[in-house]
């Protein structure tokens, strides 16, 4: 195989096209699928010296693909990322990423508006395992700094948080970090590297679930673990190799080609999500709308700090609690009802009953996850037809 040419010095929308390319002796085009678990050796004196860290080569696909390899190449240039390692699904990302550097003993502080999973391992999970953590309100700086124990590891953000658009401040989150040898690890899903570039403000740890915009077409499921420290990145490989969190070479596949798109995905939907969000804003029947940009947005001056773009996703608040926001969502015609985000087609979803249907009632209402809340992820289509779809939706409820 031979390595494309080191393309550090291209622009990040290039080396999502070549970044991380190797092509076989065939000289293939598009990126080739090495649909392999294992490998063969020359020899078994050439086997030795892989197995011992002397010869470069793969050894067993758990932790090390030619395709899996591309993909982790290519993303880790458009984070400015000196490692990259692809999982399975985002959640073995975020597992891999806390259970590689923690160990009884330690403290974990988590911003409380998280993915649910992601709370389920910071609140629950980590402290069976003698990891206590502290949950605080992300967007209060002086709650992560009085959060801090002698023994205080990690810190854990989502930035935007799904599903309530909440905004950390990440640059002031990482300095606190700084000051007290803290891991920063940031869950960079709604942003992705095109809108908000977590390292670039002081990250240790970026992960992703690159099921949602990585592949952005609702395919398959895979996650990415990123960081730039040797030392952080021997720790995040030795956990993958040993516990098996590993990207399937295909899914490898899908998320790299997946990236040659990424850019001019994420940009155009997030222009089509910021058109929607002013539509909707003050309408008949919409209490609010949470977008980051969005100048009803209570944190939009971060959000215009942080990140280049407000991202493809947005809460509305349908005035009539949960049977006006059903209501709502079965009159739509073309957003289409689903869990699921970061798809080119537009999707619909009330947190309340689905994603987020487990959290406690009172918690949920701490996190804005109203009964009348809805979560929107604006695809690709024509604007003009999401308009009309909403519109007509709206008017369902006179
Ligand atoms: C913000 C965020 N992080 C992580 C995940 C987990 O990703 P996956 O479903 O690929 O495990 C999700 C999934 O919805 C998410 O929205």
């Amino acid at each position: 195989m031979s390595d494309i040419k080191k393309s550090k010095n291209y622009k990040p929308q290039t080396n999502l096209i070549h970044g991380g390319t190797k092509r076989s002796q065939f000289g293939e085009t598009s990126e080739a699928i090495f649909m392999n678990s294992g490998y063969t050796y020359d020899s078994a004196a050439v086997a030795e010296e892989r197995f011992a860290g002397d010869a470069e080569g793969f050894i067993y696909t758990r932790f090390g693909n030619p395709t899996t390899k591309m993909f982790e190449d290519r993303l880790a240039m458009l984070d400015g990322a000196n490692y990259c390692y692809a999982t399975a699904t985002g959640m073995a990302a975020a597992n891999t990423a806390l259970f590689s550097i923690l160990k009884a003993g330690d403290h974990i502080v988590a911003g409380r508006a998280m993915f649910g999973s992601n709370l389920y391992i910071a609140d629950s999970l980590l402290p069976r395992f003698g990891v206590a953590s502290t949950i605080v309100d992300g967007r209060d700086l002086n709650a992560w700094k009085a959060a801090i124990k002698p023994n205080t590891k990690v810190f854990l953000l989502e930035s935007p948080t799904n599903p309530g658009i909440e905004l950390v401040d990440i640059r002031a989150v990482a300095s606190l970090c700084k000051e007290n040898n803290i891991i920063l690890i940031v869950d960079n899903v709604f942003a992705t590297s095109v809108l908000q570039q977590p390292f670039a403000l002081g990250a240790d740890i970026v992960f992703y679930s690159a099921t949602k915009l990585i592949d952005g077409q609702g395919r398959a499921m895979a996650g990415a673990v990123l960081c730039n420290d040797t030392g952080i990145a021997d720790q995040l490989l030795t956990y993958i190799r040993q516990t098996g969190p590993s990207a399937s070479p295909f899914n490898s596949w899908v998320m790299l080609k997946g990236l040659e798109t990424l850019d001019l995905r994420v940009k155009q939907q997030s222009a089509n999500a910021k058109i929607i969000a002013e539509f909707l804003h003050g309408k008949k029947h919409v209490a609010k709308i949470l977008y980051p940009t969005h100048e009803s947005h209570p944190q939009r001056d971060l959000a215009l700090s942080q990140m280049s773009g407000g991202g493809n996703m947005l809460a509305i608040e349908i005035i009539g609690g949960k049977t006006a926001a059903f209501k709502f969502c079965d009159a739509l015609d073309l957003v289409l009802y689903s869990n699921n985000l970061g798809d080119t087609k537009s999707l619909i979803c009330h947190p309340a009953t689905t994603t987020h249907q487990r959290l406690d009632a009172d918690f949920r209402a701490e996190l804005g996850i109203t009964e009348g809340l809805l979560r929107l992820n604006v695809g690709l289509e024509d604007v003009s037809d999401l308009l009309d779809d909403l519109d007509q939706a709206l008017a369902a409820l006179d």
